[in-house]
């Protein structure tokens, strides 16, 4: 796919979480968004700092075209994600984009899909399970978290499909990990998930004991987000491949875990 360098203007920044920020952007000269596809990143420049010369990679967390928006979902991590979270509307914010590969549709079109994100892996769950609904799917959701108000943007998942939430001290759904879910019980052909290593670690465990495909984004460090570093590296069936051009998505198979 093309890849392109653009100067997005910020319409809103919305605070929905003291560590987390959405941003939404649009393009300064009132041109179209280019394509991109579900699982794929924009890597943004972060302005003023020594520390930041390096662009940041952040999930595309919806595509709303209908308002010709990006939209990011943003954590504070550190000195990069802390600028991102001050830009203020009316802010240019350079990103390239589209970067990476995509998940994958379900083979067929009667999968019953489950789409599990931890923290701000929830990010680009959002945007797969629009396209999924578009396509015909009943894409349920599976958020963890570690109380109900770090359940991260429940009211639009609430719109594509069924969600089902775990906290790790109850205050929202069942009490306990992700993995523990009642959920995953049910009749589920297909798993997509994005979160941190270990949550995607067990959850790959929870798809290979009960033969159920799964599709994992990889969230590794990365410097140039376009296979020249080698900094992004995993290591697969394959041998080492760099996640930000092969992946992030990886099916789980296609791993050493
Ligand atoms: C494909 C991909 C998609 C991502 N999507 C999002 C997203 O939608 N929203 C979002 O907020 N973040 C996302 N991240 C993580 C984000 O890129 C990092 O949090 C960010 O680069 C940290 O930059 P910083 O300057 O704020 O922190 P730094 O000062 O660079 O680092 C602060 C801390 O964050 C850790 N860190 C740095 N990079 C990563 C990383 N890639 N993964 C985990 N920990 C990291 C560092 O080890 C350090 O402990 C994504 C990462 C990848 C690779
Ligand atoms: S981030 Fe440079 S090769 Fe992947």
């Amino acid at each position: 796919m093309k890849k392109y360098i653009l100067d997005l203007t910020i319409v809103e920044n919305r605070r929905i979480h003291e560590l987390y920020t959405l941003l939404i952007l649009t393009t300064s000269d009132g041109s179209i968004l280019p394509e991109m596809k579900p699982g794929q990143f924009v890597q943004v420049a972060v302005d003023g700092s020594k520390t930041t010369f390096l662009r940041r990679p952040i999930s595309i967390n919806n595509v709303d075209r209908e308002n010709n928006h990006l939209w990011l979902l943003v954590r504070n991590a550190g000195e990069g994600t802390r600028a991102l979270m001050a830009l203020k509307p009316g802010d240019l914010l350079n990103v390239v984009l589209p970067l990476g590969n995509s998940f994958s549709m379900p083979k067929n079109q009667s999968d019953l899909v489950l789409l599990a994100g931890g923290g701000v892996g929830v990010a680009p769950m959002l945007y797969w399970g629009k396209r999924l609904k578009e396509e015909g799917y009943m894409p349920k959701f599976l958020i963890g978290a570690r109380s109900a108000k770090d359940v991260l943007q429940l009211a639009e998942f609430e719109k594509i499909g069924e969600v089902y939430v775990s906290t790790e001290d109850g205050s929202m759904g069942e009490k306990g990990l992700v993995t523990t879910n009642t959920v995953l019980d049910t009749d589920i052909n297909k798993i997509y998930c994005c979160g941190p290593a270990p949550m995607m670690k067990a959850i790959a465990n929870v798809a290979k004991a009960k033969s159920i495909d799964c599709e994992v984004s990889l969230e590794n460090m990365m410097a140039c987000g376009l296979g020249a570093c080698l900094c992004c590296v995993e290591n697969t069936v394959k041998g080492n491949v760099c996640v930000c051009t092969e992946g992030p998505v990886f099916n789980i198979n296609e791993l050493t875990w």
